[in-house]
């Protein structure tokens, strides 16, 4: 794992992306076909038709599942305006440093969007790593604690949902979730992500500039499998690979903007007409569009208890 790492993170060599398994390319010795039953009805939320998904598994590594973009090029701006804007609206994050002003760290997208000063403005954008929703996840002592939680924003856990039935992991419920924000040249080291009482299973998002996602074993050292991960991704770490060393040592500039191929509102009659009409208006999208230029937004789902 740390040998890969260093590779595909390295800066003064281009690491070749040749090993990287791109699932939608011919990579039948790595990945087998998922298949699910294409006549379960979904709510219409931004995803494409269930006939038109493509899932598949890791030979290497049972219990990981990757979805391929299920979202429609709109339902992706739907989302990347939520996370972006909506979810990063008072909730915990990382700008609690003495040179932010509290409307900064209250308020990041509106702060960002408004900064006159190109510095300024350059900063709040790059230091801004992470939001935690729902069950905050307490960073120093690795736990999530009763008294530190919010709501869970009902519209990301539909759309978790949504995937956990497709996928039958049934009753699974968003309790907890971080956004990553990424940018050209950031990283995400080895780690796992065992705090959660439970072991459901952890469903991982995607957005905006592509990544090479390295997915270990159980011990830190184990040899580890690089993933292509695009705009629309959906990684799903369960059964044997829920508790497993994984990491992100490269974002890159994607090859297509799936995000902007066009304003077909097909399969989003549900979502919220006011959010869909700022993803689809040229001038309010601009800054979005902005952001994304070389960045990447992760929102990684936990359900964080047992059941009763
Ligand atoms: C995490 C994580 C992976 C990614 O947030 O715990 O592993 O793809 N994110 O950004
Ligand atoms: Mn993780």
């Amino acid at each position: 794992m740390m040998k890969k790492f260093k590779y595909y993170k390295s800066k003064d060599k281009l690491p070749s992306l040749d090993d990287v398994i791109d699932c939608s390319e011919n990579n039948k010795h790595a990945v087998d076909k998922f298949t699910i039953d294409i006549n379960k009805e979904i709510p219409n939320i931004g995803l494409k038709d269930l006939s038109d998904w493509n899932i598949y598994s890791l030979k290497d590594c049972p219990g990981l599942i990757i979805i391929k973009n299920p979202f429609t090029s709109l339902g992706q701006r739907y989302y990347i305006k939520k996370l972006l804007k909506d979810y990063t609206k008072n909730h915990p994050n990382n700008l609690l440093e003495s040179r932010f002003k509290e409307n900064v760290i209250k308020d990041f997208w509106t702060s960002w969007t408004e900064e006159v000063d190109q510095q300024q403005k350059n900063l709040i954008k790059k230091s801004m790593r992470w939001t935690t929703l729902g069950y905050h996840y307490d960073w120093t002592n690795k736990v999530y604690n009763e008294e530190n939680k919010d709501e869970f924003p009902e519209e990301l856990s539909r759309l978790v949902s949504v995937f956990a039935e497709v996928l039958n992991f049934n009753n699974f419920i968003s309790e907890a979730a971080i956004i990553n924000f990424y940018h050209i040249g950031s990283t995400l080291s080895a780690h796992t992500d065992h705090s959660e009482i439970c072991h459901a299973p952890l469903f991982s998002i995607s957005f905006g500039q592509s990544a090479v996602f390295l997915m270990g074993g159980s011990f830190k050292d184990a040899d580890a499998v690089p993933i292509l991960l695009n705009s629309g991704d959906v990684v799903i770490m369960s059964g044997r690979s829920r508790l497993n060393y994984h990491a992100v040592p490269r974002i890159f500039e994607s090859e297509s903007q799936t995000w902007n191929e066009n304003d077909d509102t097909k399969n989003c009659s549900v979502l919220n007409p006011d959010d869909l009409k700022e993803c689809i208006s040229k001038e309010s999208w601009k800054q979005f569009e902005k952001y994304l230029m070389d960045s990447r937004i992760n929102v990684n789902v936990r359900q964080y208890k047992n059941k009763i």
